[in-house]
C-alpha cells in the first residue's frame, strides 16, 4: 500500500503468510519515531500528559544499540556519530512524515488511532534509502476508536507491556480490521 502511494520501501512480496521477500539492504542504526499524540517515553521523559494531541507530528531518532539502551539523539549527535548523512535526516523525516500521513488516515478507515510508530530504513546497493522491517501492533501504539476507557482502547504491544490481558485478540482485531480495509 506504502509503495502504490510513493514510498519506497524493501518488500517485495508474500511467500507465505508468515514470510515477506524483501530487498536487501544495509540496516541504519536508526529507530525514527513518530508521534501524533503523547504516550509512553514522550510522556515519561517531559511529563506530557497522556493523551495530549502533537501536532504538527513529532519525529524523533533513537540509537539502535542495546548496551546504550537506544538513547533519543539529536540531529547534530547523529551526525557527529556519522550514523547518517544530512542529505539521509532530511529524507528520513520526510519520508517518516508522509508515511504517517499514509497509515494515520488507512487506520481511520479502520476505527482506529494511530497514537505513535517506529520505522526502520536501510540502503540498497544502489544508496536508495528504503523504508525495511516491519509496521505491526509490535511497533504502533494503536487505539480503538469505539471504546473509551484508556486500557480497553489500546490495541498494540502496550496490552502485553502493561500486563491489560487479551493482547492475541487485540492483535486479530486489527489484523480482521486491516484486511477488510481495502488498499
Ligand atoms: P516509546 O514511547 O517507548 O518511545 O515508543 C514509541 C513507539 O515506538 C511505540 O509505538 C513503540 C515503538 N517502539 C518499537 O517499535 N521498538 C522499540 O524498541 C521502542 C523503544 C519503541
Amino acid at each position: 500500500m506504502l509503495e502504490t502511494k510513493g514510498i519506497p520501501t524493501h518488500f517485495i512480496d508474500t511467500s507465505a503468510p508468515n514470510e515477506m521477500r524483501v530487498c536487501r539492504v544495509e540496516i541504519l542504526p536508526l529507530e525514527v519515531v513518530v508521534r501524533n499524540i503523547a504516550a509512553g517515553s514522550l510522556c515519561k521523559q517531559t511529563g506530557i500528559a497522556l493523551g495530549t494531541i502533537v501536532n504538527p507530528p513529532l519525529v524523533e531518532f533513537y540509537y539502535k544499540n542495546d548496551d546504550l539502551g537506544d538513547p533519543l539523539l539529536t540531529r547534530d549527535r547523529l551526525l557527529l556519530m556519522k550514523l547518517a548523512t544530512g542529505e539521509q535526516v532530511d529524507q528520513l523525516e520526510t519520508a517518516a512524515r508522509e508515511i504517517n500521513e499514509i497509515l494515520k488516515e488507512f487506520f481511520s478507515q479502520c476505527g482506529i488511532t494511530l497514537v505513535d510508530f517506529k520505522l526502520e530504513f536501510g540502503t540498497d546497493k544502489h544508496q536508495n534509502l528504503l523504508l525495511a522491517d516491519e509496521i505491526s501492533p509490535d511497533t504502533c501504539r494503536l487505539w480503538d476508536n469505539s471504546e473509551t476507557d484508556p486500557d480497553a482502547r489500546v490495541m498494540d504491544k502496550d496490552r502485553f507491556r502493561r500486563d491489560l490481558g487479551s493482547v492475541e485478540s487485540a492483535y486479530q482485531q486489527v489484523l480482521k480490521r486491516v484486511l477488510a480495509q481495502k488498499v
